[in-house]
């Protein structure tokens, strides 16, 4: 799709769109071999060659980036044999071939983030990245207190321990909700856990991916991913855990 110059050097994170006009206008900006200088150039940031001060711009608008409030009911995959609907259905308007990083079950909802870049989900997926997930889950009934904390130290699961969690209450009801965060993601691994202690989750919903929430996000809604959000993904560093700010919200159903 044809954008202007300016638009695609400042989604590339390189500088602000009123910057890059400047860059062009000085001269600093080449279109397939040939500098321009009028604001009005457009181009195609997926198949242009296009240099700011002779550096090529790389994934500008050809690297995605998309973060997504899933509905229950849909599979996070890229199709499904059973024919259910699939998260990338989701992406009206979305040209380039994106994957989800991670699964969310076909019953759970919540944050989930597509991308064609498969360093970064690599990054995102492996245990060594520390990326906390925050999940809300309500439960079956209300546990034991010790059975929480067990939980929090790690469990035991497929011979492996998990690693330290943090749960806390969000609404005590008959079926109470508690918030969960991990920094692993393993095979249904919330659902697992509150199964090891005798409590089935009912509902499970996440709610943040490191410092990207739901806020203003409605289920089946998605939005791009901000340049500088991409940058704090890349270099996140492992056991951030504690950071994660605490959210005061109830979830808005029981
Ligand atoms: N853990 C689960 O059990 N299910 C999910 O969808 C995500 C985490």
């Amino acid at each position: 799709m044809l954008q202007r110059l300016q638009k695609i050097i400042a989604d590339a994170g390189i500088t602000s769109r009123r910057k890059a006009e400047e860059m062009i206008l000085r001269g600093r900006v080449m279109l397939n071999g040939e500098t321009v200088t009028a604001l009005g150039t457009k181009a195609d940031p997926e198949r242009d060659h296009i240099r700011v001060d002779g550096r090529l711009l790389r994934g500008g608008g050809g690297r995605v980036y998309i973060l997504l409030n899933k509905p229950v009911g849909y599979v996070s995959t890229v199709s499904d044999p059973q024919r259910r609907p699939t998260v990338v259905s989701l992406l009206r308007g979305v040209r380039e071939r994106v994957y989800p990083v991670g699964r969310l079950d076909y019953h759970s909802s919540g944050l989930i983030l597509l991308t064609n870049d498969g360093e970064l989900a690599n990054f995102l997926m492996s245990s060594s990245s520390g990326v906390p997930r925050t999940y809300q889950v309500k439960l079956e009934g209300l546990p034991d207190s010790s059975d929480l904390k067990k939980l929090e130290e790690g469990i035991v699961l497929d011979g492996r321990r998990t690693a330290p969690c943090q749960i806390r209450p969000l609404a005590a009801r008959e079926k109470p909700w508690y918030e969960i965060t991990l920094v692993e993601g393993r095979y249904h691994q919330v659902r697992r856990m509150f199964e090891h202690i005798g409590q089935p989750v009912v509902k499970l919903k996440r709610v943040r991916i490191a410092f990207l929430t739901d806020h203003g996000l409605a289920p089946g809604r998605f939005r791009p991913l901000t340049p500088a959000e991409v940058e704090r993904l890349t270099n996140w560093k492992g056991g951030q855990v504690g950071k994660v700010p605490r959210s005061l919200r109830l979830p808005s159903r029981s």
